[in-house]
Parts: structure tokens; C-alpha cells; sequence
């Protein structure tokens, strides 16, 4: 069986820092992070990444089958695996439906969902201030996690940038989107007794402790 845990929350909320730092303590865990997937596809210049790349640097939502395809072929590429984190999916209602399915059909056990509770100003100052390598992803931040030298990533060298999609107009537009799209997926797992909260606003350390403390309950 392999361990599903979903990071979910509004757009810079804390996930994908914090899929980074669970995965390293975790044995056999992978971060699977549609958006870096769709990152991936666009800056490949891909038939596929052609087709998203609108959506992604607009801030709105790519397609439902387009997003299902993506993950469904990342998923299947996994090979002795305990844990996968699920990062930015899913966010709509037809995409947390398929993937119960998967669940119901596929070695997937679905063990909850983690839900990054965060103020929509907090949210666009860490939106906003975020830096990001084009290379391999690491984060930063131009405030709280500034890379060693400017512009360039610690890890791999790699150029830091700032997304086309963090500027605050865009910020805006994803919140919205998020509001309509994603926050009703809450009801669907409180329901099915699979959400748990957690306060992002706090600093990261104090943010990890609080996932390291469910995801061990699990
Ligand atoms: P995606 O890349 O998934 O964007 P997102 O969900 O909007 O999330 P972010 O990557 O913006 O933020 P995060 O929560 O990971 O925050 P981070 O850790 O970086 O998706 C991009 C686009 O792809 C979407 O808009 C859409 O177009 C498309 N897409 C992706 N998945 C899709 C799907 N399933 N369906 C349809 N379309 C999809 O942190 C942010 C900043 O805050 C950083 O600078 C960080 O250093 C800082 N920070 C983090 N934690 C703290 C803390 N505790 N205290 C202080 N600062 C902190």
C-alpha cells in the first residue's frame, strides 16, 4: 500500500516548502507537486506544455482531464514507494472524486488531508516575496530564505526567479479561483472524516511540527 497524504490550501500557503522537508523524514516518500509538473512540461516546450502554459502563468486552473492525465502518468512512474504527497491536488471536486476512485482501484490508501489555514494577506506578502530556482525548484524567499548569493540557487546553482504567476494582481485572481474551486474539497473530506487543519501563519518550524505530529498519528 502506498500512503496518500494531500497537502491542500490557497495558493503560497506553506506546501510545497513544508512537502520538501516531510519527505526527508520519511523513508521512501515522494513530493508530487502538480504545479512543478506543469513547470516541468512548460519550460520543456512539450506538446503538453504548449497546451498549459496559458492556464499556468494566468493564474487559473488547467483543465480537469489535462491535470488527471499529468498525475495519473507521475503516479504510475513510482516504483518502491511508502508515501507520496500530493501538492496542489487535487483542486477541484471532479479531480478529488477521480482520485478516490484510484484509491478504491490502485495500491493507493488515501490517509488524509492536511489543510493549510492562512490569512489572504499573509498569504500575498509570501506570494509576493517568494523566489524560485528555474532548475530544480527549491524555494526562497526575498525576506525569510534568501539564497546565499543573489540569484542563484544554493542547491544546484540554478537561477532563482520570480514567477510570472506571483505577481499580486495574479495572486489575487488565484485566491479567487482557490475560494470557488478548491475550499468546498474541505466539506468532502471533513466528511469522509480525512481533514485535518493546521495554522501555516506560523514560522516553519512550528508548522512542521504540527504536520510531523499527525502524519505520525496516521
Ligand atoms: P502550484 O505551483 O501548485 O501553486 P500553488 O498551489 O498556488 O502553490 P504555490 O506553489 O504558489 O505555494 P505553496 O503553498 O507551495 O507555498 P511555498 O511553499 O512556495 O500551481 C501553479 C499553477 O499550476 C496553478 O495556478 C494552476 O494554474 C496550475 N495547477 C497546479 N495544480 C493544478 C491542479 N490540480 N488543477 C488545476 N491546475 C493546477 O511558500 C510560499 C512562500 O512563503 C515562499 O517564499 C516560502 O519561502 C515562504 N514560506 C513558506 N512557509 C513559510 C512560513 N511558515 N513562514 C514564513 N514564510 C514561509
Amino acid at each position: 500500500m502506498i500512503n496518500v497524504w494531500l497537502f491542500m490550501g490557497p495558493p503560497g500557503c506553506g506546501k510545497g516548502t513544508q512537502a520538501n522537508l516531510v519527505k526527508s523524514k520519511f523513508k521512501d516518500t515522494v513530493h508530487l507537486s502538480t504545479g512543478d509538473l506543469l513547470r516541468a512540461e512548460i519550460k520543456s516546450n512539450s506538446d503538453f506544455g504548449l497546451r498549459v502554459k496559458s492556464y499556468v502563468e494566468q493564474g487559473k486552473l488547467v483543465p480537469d482531464d489535462l491535470i488527471l492525465d499529468i498525475f495519473s502518468r507521475a503516479v504510475s512512474s513510482y516504483n518502491n514507494i511508502s508515501s507520496v504527497i500530493l501538492d496542489g491536488f487535487p483542486r477541484t471536486l471532479p479531480q478529488a472524486k477521480s482520485l478516490a476512485a484510484q484509491c478504491l482501484d490502485s495500491s493507493l490508501n488515501l490517509s488524509g488531508a492536511l489543510w493549510f489555514n492562512i490569512s489572504s494577506d499573509v498569504i500575498v506578502k509570501r506570494a509576493s516575496t517568494r523566489r524560485v530556482c528555474i532548475n530544480c525548484g527549491e524555494i526562497y524567499n526575498i525576506i525569510t530564505k534568501r539564497p546565499s548569493v543573489d540569484g542563484v540557487c544554493d542547491k544546484c546553482s540554478g537561477s532563482v526567479v520570480h514567477r510570472k504567476d506571483d505577481m499580486e494582481s495574479i495572486i489575487l485572481d488565484r485566491l479567487t479561483t482557490y475560494a470557488h474551486d478548491t475550499e468546498p474539497l474541505r466539506n468532502f473530506y471533513s466528511s469522509a472524516n480525512q481533514l485535518f487543519d493546521i495554522d501555516a501563519e506560523k514560522d516553519s518550524v512550528f508548522v512542521h511540527d504540527q504536520i510531523l505530529t499527525i502524519l505520525k498519528k496516521m
